[in-house]
């Protein structure tokens, strides 16, 4: 075998991406990781455009439009990554998710109109008489499943970078899923004819694939709702993992058929947490047929929750430095009020007070996976504090007292308790089951799924309103005084 400086550039970039992967599994080697997967990442690029040769010896001659396209692309990287706020960072991430998904699909197009384009050479230069089956079908194959895959992949992450910074509201109608489910049959109908018709007379359906595909990813994001989103942005990372790698077969190159089959891989192992974190079958997400509140939009809240009971801070503060055992749990709001270095500094404040403070922290908390995880990190909070959710919820039935902070879906006992609720059957933190519950927002308002949360009700809970890092900045004050 030929081993020539791209292979071995292709063999470490490749090794970086898995060693990469290996590191992101700890918050404490997770930044190392990203950079070597990146450094992988450079060296597979510059491999691919200074030593590619084809098989007539040529390297790749349109530099300009290469450097134009890394040029442009990393200013605009470069720019959002600096830009972008903590809490921003899901959307970011699925638009970047779409970007990959659309790149995938637009490889699809550029190699079938190589082989139409093949095609109708041979066909002239055999008297017309050249059929299909003389253009390789496995290859017309991936064409097409990197065309669906990347299409839905694309429309599906743009509708969900826009739900999830607020812009497009759910939407569904009666018999969504219905048409969801006939799109798919088209999509696929039609695919199973340019597989075995002849291209020229196949150009429109392509073309029609791709339109189909992207009006699919957005009825198939559009409803999907309450509380389920982590699932759909999981699975459609791993929808532009395997598109990806749809590219890597067709262009024959090992790192980018690598690089996408781990993505894939690892969307859809992450897609299979979170349905496990949501409590929602894998073929529920598969056929968009979960997610919106009974009234079809999440965003409406419930009304008439009776009564709730506010605390002082200068109470707060006397019973949580009177507890044994405290936990903290972390949602959304901790991260919108980049609250998390001062609640690190009450957590140590209140041990040295001899009181025992550990972290719950929900799968599906804030807005990405392991967002309370990479933000509690930031804040040098030690890793053996943070407790999952099962550990957690045994524990609860100790504590004393339960600071919830900026969350709201994830300790709602709806869950276990509502039928009628969007949000029923996910897993909760049983904050309920401690001796006393403190709850920091700012407001009544809902969370995420849009629904009334009865814990803000229950004898046992208090409210502490107000921004999570000022209240945490005089509570912390409070503390110190006593
Ligand atoms: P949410 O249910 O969204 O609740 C966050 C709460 O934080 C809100 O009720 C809000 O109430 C409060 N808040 C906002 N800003 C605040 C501030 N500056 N100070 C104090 N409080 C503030 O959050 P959660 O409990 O973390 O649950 C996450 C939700 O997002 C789930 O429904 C989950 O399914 C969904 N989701 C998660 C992901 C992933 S992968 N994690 C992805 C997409 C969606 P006020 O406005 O009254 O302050």
């Amino acid at each position: 075998m030929e081993l020539n400086i791209l292979t071995v550039c292709y063999l470490l970039a490749s090794v970086s991406f898995i060693f990469g992967l290996k590191l992101l599994s700890n918050p404490a080697t997770a930044r190392r990781g990203n950079s070597i997967a990146a450094a992988g990442m450079a060296l597979a690029i510059f491999g691919t455009i200074f030593l590619y040769r084809d098989e007539n010896g040529n390297s790749l001659h349109n530099y300009g439009w290469i450097f134009g396209g890394l040029v442009i692309g990393s200013i605009i990287g470069i720019f959002a990554a600096k830009k972008v706020k903590m809490t921003a960072m899901p959307e970011m991430v699925s638009l970047f998710n779409g970007m990959g998904g659309a790149c995938a699909a637009l490889i699809s197009i550029v190699e079938f109109n190589h082989l139409v384009h093949g095609f109708k050479e041979a066909a002239y230069a055999s008297d017309g008489f050249s059929f299909f089956s003389n253009v390789d079908k496995t290859t017309l194959l991936i064409i097409l499943l990197g065309l669906i895959i990347g299409s839905v992949s694309f429309s599906g992450s743009m509708i969900a970078w826009g739900k999830l910074n607020g812009r497009i509201k759910d939407f569904n109608f009666k018999g969504q899923h219905i048409i969801n489910n006939l799109l798919i049959i088209l999509i696929f109908g039609l695919a199973a004819f340019i597989l075995i018709a002849s291209p020229e007379e196949t150009v429109l359906y392509f073309y029609a694939i791709v339109a189909l595909s992207v009006i699919y990813g957005i009825s198939f994001v559009m409803p999907i709702g309450g509380a389920d989103m982590p699932v759909v942005i999981s699975l459609l990372n791993s929808f532009t993992g395997v598109a990806a790698a749809c590219g890597g077969f067709l262009y024959d190159n090992k790192v980018m058929l690598t690089g996408g089959i781990l993505v894939g891989a690892a969307g859809t192992l992450l897609t299979i947490l979170m349905c496990k974190a949501m409590n929602r079958s894998l073929l529920n997400v598969l056929i968009g047929s979960f997610g919106g509140s009974a009234n079809g939009s999440a965003g409406a809240a419930q009304q008439g929750g009776g009564a709730y009971k506010e605390i002082s801070l200068s109470d707060t503060a006397m019973v949580m430095a009177y507890a044994n055992r405290i936990m903290i749990v972390p949602g959304y709001g901790l991260a919108v009020a980049q609250a998390q270095h001062v609640c690190h500094e009450l957590e140590k404040t209140l041990e040295a007070k001899g009181v025992e403070v550990k972290y719950a922290i929900h799968p599906v908390a804030g807005r990405m996976p392991g967002h309370m995880n990479v933000l509690l990190a930031e804040a040098d909070v030690s890793y053996d504090k943070l407790l999952e959710m099962e550990q957690a919820n045994d524990e609860l039935k100790t504590t004393d007292v339960v600071l919830v902070l900026g969350a709201n879906d994830v300790v709602n006992p709806a869950a276990k308790t509502d039928p009628g609720s969007p949000i029923f059957g996910m897993p909760i933190l049983e904050v309920e089951e401690a001796k006393t519950v403190i709850v920091n927002k700012r407001s009544m308002k809902p969370g995420y799924a849009g629904i009334e949360n009865q814990l803000f009700f229950q004898p046992k809970t208090s409210m502490l309103f107000g921004d999570a890092k000022k209240v945490l900045q005089d509570l912390l004050a409070e503390v110190r005084n006593l």
